[in-house]
């Protein structure tokens, strides 16, 4: 896919990505804050920002905070969470700014093994000694949307199957540290923090997975009703009684420096 193709899958149901599944972050959004050393004053940009979900966090730390995204859909989302927020719909292997334009770069799953040229442009514009930071998804083992990952490959054509599985080798021992390096960056560490997606029921579970990328190719492919009778069947293991859904993933977080000139 091009970034406006990726831009289109992810904008379609933008309104159901912020506010049903985006806040499943927060703990690895807070986490990488805290590493990176975002506060007052931080210049920092979010690159693939999404809805602006982590944005509106770092500038609650005060940060003064940017993003980018190849869809315009929740980009409108991200500029109501945070009005004095810069956003813009770009591609993050050009980035829409001059080189050390930030502090910090950080990117939440929008930057993938084979997309260490993004991770290139978003060193480029942090300044000398400034740091970058990503998270990606954690051990297949520690995955709990794993059923949601494997019905979506079972149900998209193909190459979108495979491009899907690939984002998992990310967080493979040593995968993000070469990426890094490729990039021209110091790698300072990472580790991995879990995350949670909570919904009341099944029905706002699939609702809420439909709207990720990811579940577009699939949805075009087999139609509403059959994504959603599937994935609330592959889902029901993590549904219990006057609970709901409690779906536990762990994400792999990582962070490097931008050497100095
Ligand atoms: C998994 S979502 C992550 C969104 C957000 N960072 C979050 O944590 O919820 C991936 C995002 O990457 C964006 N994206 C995909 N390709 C892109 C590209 N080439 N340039 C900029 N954004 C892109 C999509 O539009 C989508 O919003």
């Amino acid at each position: 896919m091009d970034w406006k193709q990726a831009g289109h899958a992810w904008g379609e149901r933008a309104a159901d990505w912020a506010y049903l599944f985006e806040p499943y972050a927060l703990r690895a959004n807070q986490t990488l804050f805290d590493r990176l050393g975002v506060g007052e004053g931080s210049r920092l940009v979010d690159i693939a920002c999404g809805s602006g979900y982590a944005a509106a966090l770092a500038a609650e730390r005060g940060a003064v905070v940017a993003g980018v995204d190849a869809s315009e859909p929740p980009i409108a989302i991200a500029r109501a969470r945070t009005p004095v927020g810069d956003f813009r719909v770009g591609d993050m292997f050009s980035l829409p700014y001059p080189a050390e334009n930030f502090d910090v770069a950080t990117s939440f799953n929008g930057i993938w093994k084979g997309l260490e040229a993004a991770l290139r442009e978003a060193g480029r514009v942090v300044r000398p000694g400034g740091m970058v930071g990503m998270t990606f998804w954690g051990a297949p083992k520690r995955l709990g949307l794993l059923p949601y990952f494997m019905k979506v490959v079972e149900l998209s054509p193909p190459d979108h199957g495979s491009a899907t599985l690939n984002q998992g080798e990310t967080g493979r021992p040593g995968v993000v540290e070469s990426m890094m390096e490729e990039a021209g960056l110091e790698f300072l560490e990472r580790d991995v923090v879990e995350v949670v997606n909570e919904f009341p029921d099944l029905d706002i579970a699939a609702r809420a997975l439909a709207a990720a990328g990811p579940s577009w190719p699939a949805l075009q492919a087999v139609g509403e009703s059959r994504f959603v009778t599937e994935l609330k069947e592959a889902l029901r293991n993590l549904s219990a009684d006057g609970v709901g859904v409690r779906i536990r993933s762990e994400l792999g977080w990582a962070t490097a420096r931008v050497p100095d000139a």
